[in-house]
């Protein structure tokens, strides 16, 4: 008898012979609390501060609601899943079964089996518990075991109830060039969700990740704090139902919508995990527990390894690529103590060249008239200057004028009906990773280009179109609504064969900018592209927003021209510099634009950023004064985890001649410690404080004064331990 069919059998007298036990899920600092009960629903009663003694909780009279509530199952009326039966029927009542604890290496998995009291569909609610970091994930496995096909109209990944408060979520949005805009408001009564649909791109508008603050108005660095992150590159929805005056219920998983998902007999789907965070320390908190699950756990690729310094040609040249361009934009790189270079669009196409946005997306060979010598030899020129080598692709793309498209019509999402709508260039289609063929074909445009050029260190992997058209010539007719679900499998699935043979490749996550930046796909990705926006000022906003959940390490930040080619702002290449410096520092520009004087800058701005880059790219970030609270003024500051070394960041981006000047504190030090400050690339008179020695405590309570005088004025502040 297997092992599922076993379960199905005791299931009818589970009441008689499961007695009720809870399971406490703990991270370091937090404890999440279950309560299994034979022939009852799981149920959830507390979700906080670890607590050791669990009977506080039930003495306190904590909450009571099923850990993964079901359509019509009794109990709550929010619900995490909702299946329509073999036989039809549209109601769900899960009990518990039984439950498994496995260690792993950084955390504990706890799998408790449930099953609908009447049918043969069986739910594994999964929670895995890291102990390197306050993140617990969780999802489940359902498996059909009922005699046809039921599908599923609701799959959430995780339900979490709250105890109603002063709560209040913060949530991001926003568009093109500026990303991660942060909104914030209280939660009231009925429903509040964030939701999107775009199938390709989805962070291009909303993200996957919202806070939930239970103490009043968001605040940095104090104040309970849920986080919530969905780890799923596809349409999502995250609902916060506020149906009482006691509770909110918190559910977030794959949107349904258009989206029912059949399950013949003997499948299972497993949904995506969602990763739940909590924190006495405010938002900050909940971030570096973000960070660093993210860095330790594998959930950005490669989290503990350095990034490099690189010259991206794209805001240089845009599509003229050509040897020439391309080795003189090296050169400028490595004199300022660069380690790699990158080759953008416009590098391919033999009968339709890539000399437009508009074509030969899909035809992934060298386009000879621009590169005669081919991409071995920029690899080549490359090395020899002592750089990595670099290049960009967008492989699940083709345009209506390319020979991909021509051969294979097919390819591409469209329901056979219906005349695609097209995206950039006015001829962009996106292929359908449902397809296996298609999976193949992404997988060799690296595959490809890895054999011609075996040294390539980075790839840039840009998405600009979203599934616009609905229609897959792969999946059957009974199957078009799994198609959002299985393009994000079939990419995935994909992703996972290339890091399978290439685990050392760099790759880089970017759609139209930061439409990308979400966690079902950075297990794949070393660093993502914050923003097509360079501008300095706006960048600001759009890094602290993504900095809310994404680390340091993955977040790569250019210094482009000025005036920014976006906004058509003049900013000094300073403040340029500390802008971009709190994550992976790049540059998207022509060197040999900067004058001479710049030029002698940037050298010691690089120089300076290999010296400080691990403090920033391994170290805990502290959000001090918000661009967001309006003042003109922002400051974050990052530290290792023995609180030695750190570096903080201010910056004026408002001048006006009522401005009030804020205190600079400064966060997460070590109030014992003693700390010797001094400016790193200073470029006027230093400040009272500049080579003086001060504790943690006066730093955090007192802070210092910083001459920031007039617009985009900026300062970088190393502290050291004495
Ligand atoms: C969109 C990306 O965000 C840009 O950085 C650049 O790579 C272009 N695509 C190239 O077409």
């Amino acid at each position: 008898m297997t092992e599922r069919l076993f379960l199905t059998t005791i299931a009818a007298c589970a009441s008689l012979t499961v007695p009720a036990k809870d399971i406490l899920v703990n991270t370091p600092n937090t404890s999440l609390l279950l309560k299994a009960e034979g022939g009852q629903p799981l149920h959830i009663s507390y979700y906080g501060e670890r607590i050791d003694d669990i009977n506080q909780v039930y003495a306190a009279y904590s909450l009571w609601e099923p850990a993964y509530p079901a359509f019509a199952g009794g109990g709550s009326n929010s619900y995490a899943l909702s299946v329509k039966h073999a036989d039809g029927n549209m109601s769900t009542e899960l009990i518990y079964l039984e439950d498994k604890q496995t260690t792993e290496a950084n955390s504990t998995l706890y799998i408790i089996s449930m099953k609908d009291k009447a049918y043969d569909l069986l739910v594994d609610v999964c929670y895995r518990a890291y102990n390197n970091s306050d993140v617990i994930e969780t999802w489940t496995e359902i498996h059909n075991q009922e005699k046809k096909p039921v599908t599923l109209l609701k799959y959430a990944s995780g339900f979490l109830p709250l105890r109603r408060g002063n709560a209040w979520v913060s949530h991001q949005h926003g568009t093109w060039g500026a990303e991660a805009y942060i909104y914030e408001e209280p939660l009231q009564n009925g429903m509040f969700e964030v939701c999107e649909s775009n199938g390709a791109r989805n962070a291009f508008s909303s993200r996957a990740n919202i806070m939930i603050s239970l103490d009043g108005k968001p605040r940095e660095n104090e104040g309970r704090v849920v986080g919530a992150v969905l780890c799923w590159s596809g349409p999502y929805r995250f609902s916060i139902d506020t149906p009482d005056q006691s509770e909110h219920h918190l559910t977030v998983g794959i949107n349904e919508a258009n989206s029912a998902y059949t399950l013949k007999k003997g499948e299972s789907f497993t949904t995506p995990p969602l990763a739940l965070s909590y924190s006495t320390e405010g938002m900050g908190g909940v971030s570096r527990s973000y960070h660093r699950w993210a860095r330790l756990n594998n959930k950005v690729h490669n989290g503990t390894a350095t990034r490099k310094i690189l010259l991206n040609s794209w805001e240089g040249v845009y599509l003229n690529v050509s040897q020439d361009g391309m080795e003189k934009m090296m050169d400028g790189i490595r004199d300022l103590g660069g380690e790699l270079f990158v080759m953008d669009d416009g590098w391919f196409g033999n009968k339709y060249r890539r000399t437009r946005d508009n074509c030969a997306l899909g035809d992934w060979v060298t386009d000879t008239l621009k590169l005669p010598h081919g991409i071995p030899a920029l690899e080549k020129a490359a090395t020899e200057r002592g750089l990595k080598w670099g290049i960009w692709i967008e492989p699940e793309m083709t345009n209506t004028q390319s020979e991909l498209y021509e051969t294979h019509p097919d390819w591409v999402i469209c329901h056979p009906n219906r005349t695609p709508v097209t995206g950039r260039g006015g001829t962009q289609l996106i292929l359908d990773m449902s397809n296996p063929k298609v999976q193949d074909f992404v997988f060799d445009v690296v595959d490809r280009l890895m054999k011609e050029t075996p040294n390539t260190y980075y790839m840039k992997w840009d998405a600009n179109f979203d599934i616009a058209n609905f229609g897959s010539h792969h999946l059957t007719a009974d199957n078009q609504s799994h198609l959002y679900v299985d393009y994000h499998r079939g990419l995935t699935k994909t992703l996972e064969r290339i890091r399978a043979k290439y685990p050392d490749l760099v790759l880089q996550c970017c759609a139209s900018g930061g439409g990308r930046v979400n966690y079902g796909l950075m297990p794949f990705f070393d660093e993502f592209w914050v923003s097509d926006n360079t501008d300095a000022q706006q960048r600001l906003f759009i890094q602290w927003g993504t900095s809310m959940f994404f680390p340091s390490c993955a977040m790569a930040q250019h210094v482009s021209a000025s005036p920014n080619h976006q906004t058509g702002r003049v900013i000094p290449l300073k403040f340029r510099f500390d802008v971009a410096m709190t994550g992976r520092l790049g540059m998207e520009m022509k060197p040999e634009d900067l004058t001479e004087k710049e030029l002698a800058y940037a050298k010691n701005a690089v120089a300076t950023y290999k010296e400080i880059r691990p403090i920033i790219q391994q170290g805990n970030q502290y959000r001090i004064l918000s661009p967001y609270d309006k003042t003109g003024y922002a400051s974050e500051l990052y530290i290792t985890d023995d609180k030695s070394e750190a570096v903080f960041f201010a910056y004026k981006f408002e001048h006006y001649l009522n401005q009030a000047r804020p205190r600079f504190l400064f966060a997460g030090l070590n109030p014992d410690a003693t700390y010797r400050l001094t400016e790193l690339c200073r470029n006027g008179n230093a400040d009272h404080w500049e080579g003086h020695t001060f504790t943690g405590k006066f730093l955090m309570q007192q802070g210092v004064e910083i001459a920031l005088n007039g617009l985009f004025a900026s300062k970088v502040i190393r502290l050291t331990k004495q």
